[in-house]
């Protein structure tokens, strides 16, 4: 039996500071090089949530000491040979792709085999996507119907640096090749289009064996092996992918503001602020500083009266691809149509978002268009949810999960959203803060 939250009204204006939890994707990349570092390497403010959890479960299995306390992790890595683990290894990986995916960048030379699993929704996912390019290091596989989990890792002790062009825009595909380039004698050469960048700059920061050149609409990588990782002790920024979705609240809720401390707003995150600028939300960055190569700053956001559609630029998508969810919310209320194209991407996450995203405009009474990489929004400018809603099944993705909640408190009508610990995989705290604002 499923659990559910209820929601019936709409949320009562507000103008408050938040705070919110540690980015994911620096947090699981964070375990990930500590992990291999020499010596204890410590991080505050390490997003708590199940993800990394498993991040952190799965290095303890590699032999890698971790404490706990108050909100602080402490990695006690032993070095890039470090791991030292039994045979028949198991790592569950969750719901992770970020973590199922990186960490067999990491595994390309371990001694025995070792298999990965995950729940139901990532046992659906693409890992042939990371095989492929894998395999040529000289890595072999066994995958679940050839592109799935469980699948099984046999490390290899020849390896070879390889060429890799990742074309669609996957940091975990990008990244996952990067770290198996660290584990290879010789330069592996990645040709990368545009994707969140958090493990080039926190292997450049640690002064890597790692270059990148910028491109307008690609990066160029180069990576050799790594001899040694220093300890990397890190505060995690906030993640903008959670605060995305208090931007959203605020700005179709009424007479309202809000002010969202210390997020991470490296370029290659942003591609939700600067949509929704163009969709005309007043949204601008306070106190911006510059963080071991991040970039970080506190974001306000007022009500916006008048949301204006847009037609969204491809070139925006890899940077709001955890976004396009809780956006599909505002293009719902914009003064006309709406129009998200090549988000072939969007349909292979934690559940099909593009398809889920258009499910939740039509209960909403929304029209829109949707094809397997396109939906077009007819906007409401006047919308009032006055009708009985209920979203489940949706394979306890966290994103469809939050979205629901807040179309429910912006828009009204009466909300049955089942499962409510799906937010546990990424911002167990998310509904925490959802009463705060309401006090
Ligand atoms: C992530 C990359 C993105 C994103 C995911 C986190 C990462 O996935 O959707 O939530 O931390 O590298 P893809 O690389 O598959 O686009």
């Amino acid at each position: 039996m499923s659990n559910f939250v209820t929601i019936q009204r709409k949320i009562n204006r507000f103008n408050k500071k938040i705070e919110i939890s540690g980015d994911k994707s620096i947090s699981i990349r964070w375990v990930l090089f500590a992990s291999l570092a020499k010596g204890v390497s410590t991080a505050k403010n390490l997003l708590m949530s199940e993800d990394v959890l498993a991040a952190i479960e799965a290095i303890k299995k590699l032999g890698i000491k971790v404490k706990l306390e108050n909100k602080v992790c402490k990695i006690y890595g032993k070095g890039v040979e470090g791991y030292n683990y039994k045979k028949n290894l198991i790592i569950n990986a969750e719901n992770s792709g970020t973590l199922g995916r990186l960490i067999l960048g990491l595994l390309i030379n371990t001694t025995y085999p070792i298999k990965i699993i995950g729940d139901k929704s990532l046992s659906k996912r693409d890992f042939k996507r990371i095989a492929d390019p894998l395999t040529k290091f000289g890595v072999k596989f066994k995958l679940q119907n050839k592109k799935n989990l469980p699948l099984t890792i046999y490390g290899s002790e020849n390896l070879k640096p390889v060429k890799y062009f990742e074309k669609k825009g996957s940091a975990q595909c990008k990244s996952a090749v990067i770290f198996a380039g660290m584990r290879t004698e010789g330069t592996t050469f990645i040709k990368a289009k545009k994707s969140r960048n958090h493990s080039e700059t926190m292997g450049e920061y640690l002064n890597l064996p790692l270059k990148v050149i910028k491109k307008k609409n690609y990066d160029k990588i180069y990576v050799s092996k790594v001899k040694k990782i220093k300890s990397l002790n890190y505060n995690i920024p906030s993640d903008i992918s959670s605060g995305a979705f208090f931007m959203v609240l605020t700005a179709l809720s009424e007479n309202s503001q809000l002010i969202i401390k210390n997020v991470n707003i490296n370029p290659s995150r942003i591609g939700v602020i600067t949509i929704l600028k163009k969709m005309g939300v007043k949204i601008s960055f306070q106190n911006k500083k510059d963080y071991k190569g991040e970039k970080i700053a506190d974001i306000k956001i007022k009500s916006t009266k008048l949301i204006k559609s847009i037609n969204c630029p491809i070139k925006l998508n890899a940077s709001a691809i955890d976004e396009f969810l809780i956006i599909f919310l505002c293009a719902a209320k914009a003064k006309g149509i709406s129009y998200f194209k090549n988000l072939n991407e969007l349909n292979q996450k934690e559940s099909p978002r593009l398809i889920w995203g258009s499910r939740i405009l039509n209960k909403m009474g929304i029209k829109n268009i949707m094809t397997k990489n396109s939906i077009k929004i007819y906007g409401n400018p006047k919308l009032k949810i006055n009708k009985k809603i209920i979203i489940k099944n949706y394979l306890k993705d966290h994103r469809v999960f939050m979205t629901s909640v807040i179309a429910a408190l912006s828009f009204g009508g009466f909300w049955n959203i089942a499962d409510p610990e799906s937010i546990k995989t990424s911002f167990p705290n998310f509904l925490k803060i959802i009463n705060e604002l309401k006090k």
